[in-house]
């Protein structure tokens, strides 16, 4: 088994930093998240590091939707992170964190009227979406009486090695503004009284274990640059989006490093700002690179049944983790209370909902489990908790953060109480 250099098996017991995972489990109840606070802090370090290594003018938009916690906006904020919001709920978290409105970027394909005015009353950045949406913002910020600076996002197709559903770049993709019309959409903005263009994002996909589908997103936006500088476009930010993949099989999968990344990346973005005379800000927008190690999902066994396979049932299930479900993602499993034993059976997984789906992990080599063991999910910090869900009537689970030798809830579990607290009682019905 192979651990980050967070994580490691003492006494044999699965350690976060100085924490006993088995005694967390214990003193917050399973199922659990724990999130490292430093590990988010040293992964920050590394990745804006290795780009800022090579440029003066990058900035770390930190996509919000992989993971929503407050106190890990706090965290990345206080590193000097803006962020990528997707929606007025992650505008507010940003904002309640300290981000200011300036590092932020509002994406999305399907944006509301609210959402657009959210955006010109805050003094958020938009990366537009279709000309429709560019009409309806420039008519939003007119008003208020206001002027926004805008990107469009530009769909490169980009065929990249990755889950389809997480392929966000393709030519069929929903997002973005294909090639051939982008720089219509630029000189309506340039027409346009309230909105001012001003940059250009792309995002390619996500979980991407190859540095050369990046490099050729930037060629594709240093091409557009060079258009967009002769029809007059003065652009002070070209944002790359994120989706620098993690290698959740330690054992086998060669993932980039943020070094590698950025010395794919960033060679052809500074040969073609050069080449065109401009010094645009480069921004990023990494999602999981940021946290998905940072986290993991601590559950209890309550039963092993063996069937046609082995199963450990758990009490975390994909209403806490949905990756495995939707994607097949692979997550390393861990007996967090056996962690040293020797792997003498083969396991699968199985949370509580009643779906065939519901298999966190299939076909693993264990060590022997029985009830009231601790399993813990590896990577579990990305795109987590952040896609969990109330299904079969289930409270979601209590978050916790370490730091150093401290640890705390960042989010407390819910109850049954928060299940029906929003519920209704139509008056027919009383
Ligand atoms: N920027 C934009 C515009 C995005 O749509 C995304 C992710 C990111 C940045 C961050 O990508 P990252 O660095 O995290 O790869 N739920 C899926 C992943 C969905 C990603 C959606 N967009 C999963 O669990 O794998």
């Amino acid at each position: 088994m192979i651990l980050p250099s967070h994580l490691s098996v003492r006494g044999g017991h699965l350690y976060i930093g100085e924490h006993d995972t088995v005694a967390l489990a214990e003193r917050f109840g399973t199922p659990l998240y724990v999130t490292s606070e430093d590990r988010v802090r040293e992964n920050f370090r590394r990745l804006s590091g290795a780009l800022s290594a090579h440029y003066g003018k990058v900035r770390v938009l930190y996509a919000a939707k992989a993971n929503g916690n407050l106190a890990i906006f706090r965290t990345l904020a206080s590193m000097g992170a803006g962020s990528d919001v997707f929606s007025a709920g992650e505008v507010a978290l940003a904002l309640a964190a300290g981000m200011r409105p300036e590092l932020l970027l509002f994406n999305g394909s399907s944006k509301s009227p609210a959402d657009l005015a959210l955006a010109v009353e805050k003094g958020i950045r938009v990366s537009v979406d279709s000309p429709d949406e560019l009409r309806q913002l420039d008519r939003a910020a007119g008003a208020a009486g206001r002027t926004v600076d805008i990107a469009f996002r530009v769909n490169p197709a980009i065929d990249v090695p990755t889950h389809p559903k997480i392929a966000t770049g393709l030519a069929t993709s929903k997002f973005g503004i294909p090639a051939e019309e982008i720089l219509d959409a630029y000189r309506e903005a340039l027409a346009a009284e309230h909105v001012n263009p001003v940059g250009v994002h792309c995002h390619i996909g996500s979980q991407i274990l190859a540095v050369e589908p990046f490099a050729r997103e930037v060629e594709v936006l240093i091409d557009l640059a060079a258009d967009l500088l002769d029809i007059g476009v003065d652009l002070s930010f070209i944002d790359i989006g994120g989706g620098l993949g993690i290698p959740y099989r330690r054992e086998t999968d060669r993932a980039p490093t943020p070094e590698e990344y950025a010395g794919a990346v960033m060679p052809v973005f500074l040969e073609g700002i050069r080449d065109l005379g401009i010094e645009p800000e480069l921004w990023v927008e990494p999602g999981r690179w940021l946290v998905a190690d940072s986290t993991v999902l601590l559950s209890r066994v309550n039963s092993v049944k063996t069937a046609h396979k082995t199963f450990a049932n758990v009490d975390a299930g994909f209403n806490l983790l949905i990756r495995p479900t939707m994607y097949d993602s692979y997550h390393e499993v861990v007996a967090a209370n056996r962690a040293d034993a020797p792997a003498v059976r083969e396991y699968s997984i199985a949370g509580p909902i009643c779906e065939t789906g519901d298999v966190l992990a299939k076909d693993r080599m264990l060590p022997e489990l029985a009830a009231g063991d601790i399993v813990a999910m590896l990577d579990a910090g990305a795109y987590g908790f952040a896609m969990s869900s109330q299904y079969n009537s289930r409270p979601r689970c209590a978050e916790v953060l370490l730091a150093g030798e401290k640890a705390a809830l960042m989010r407390r579990a819910e109850t049954i109480d928060d299940l029906t607290a929003p519920m209704a009682t139509p008056p027919w019905q009383e």
